[in-house]
């Protein structure tokens, strides 16, 4: 199977501080994969870097078989990489509507229209909603007009960073069933979470991000006994 993206070698610091100590991973085409560890392990970090928010400092991120290191964060999303950071990232003030036109313009060659109706096909209720303005969505509302951000580029990869956090159990089960409809649509997803539970669920297979290093956990049915260890000496 390909690897639509791999991280190779990569390390990131901020300032004097090591974030991140020889990261590897690989993401093969049409999986889900999930990095799971706990506060401040440097999972957002990593998709940061992957985005182009962030830069490295050693190592190498390909992309469809070409490094994007040096590529602005616009220019990412523009080859197919989308991302979804924590949530409430949408426009505030902006209506539904105008944060997904908005969240298109990066993406060159997209039909708008499309792309527009394959969202409000996956929620109705932005559909329904195009014209409220984002602030006054419910927090699973604009959990989903974040996810329908990334979607509008017609992304290869998309990204979601914390996708579960702060959300109600029964906003979980449809974010991760939302997970599963993206994926079975041909998108690979890579998706950051502290909840084991939930990444267990949705994922393919599995890194754990624990003291500055990832490691790699397994595939379905391989990762069981790995998260035990994990919620046995990472989140006690
Ligand atoms: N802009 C920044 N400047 C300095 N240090 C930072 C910055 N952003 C993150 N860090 C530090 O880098 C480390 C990793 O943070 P990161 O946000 O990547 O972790 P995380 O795994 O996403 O945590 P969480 O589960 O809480 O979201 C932490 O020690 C954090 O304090
Ligand atoms: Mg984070």
């Amino acid at each position: 199977m390909t690897d639509l993206l791999t991280v190779d070698d990569v390390h990131v610091s901020y300032g004097d501080m090591e974030v991140i100590r020889d990261a590897n991973l690989s993401v093969p085409e049409g999986e889900v994969v999930s990095i799971v560890g706990a506060n401040g392990a440097g999972k957002t970090t990593l998709l940061d870097t992957v985005s182009g928010v962030k830069d490295i400092d050693s190592g190498d991120i390909e992309f469809e078989g070409e490094s994007v290191v040096g590529y602005e964060p616009y220019e990412r999303i523009d080859k197919g990489l989308a991302y979804v950071p924590e949530r409430h990232r949408v426009f505030p003030e902006m209506t539904v509507a105008e944060n997904l036109r908005t969240a298109m313009i990066p993406a060159s060659d997209v039909d708008e229209s499309a792309q527009l109706d394959r969202v409000f096909d996956l929620f109705p209720i932005l559909s329904e909603r195009q014209s409220q303005v984002a602030s006054t969505m419910s927090g699973g509302q604009q959990q989903m007009l974040a996810i329908a951000q990334g979607l509008v580029i017609d992304p290869d990869l998309i990204m979601f960073d914390e996708p579960t956090l702060g959300l109600a159990p029964k906003i979980v089960e449809d974010i991760r069933d939302t997970i599963s409809e993206i994926s079975e649509s041909g998108v690979t997803v890579l998706v950051a979470d502290e909840q084991i539970e939930f990444a267990k669920h949705v994922s393919d297979r599995m890194y754990l991000m624990r003291k500055n290093t990832l490691n790699y956990l397994g595939e379905r049915g391989e990762f069981e006994d790995a998260y035990q260890e994990t919620v046995d000496n990472v989140f006690a």
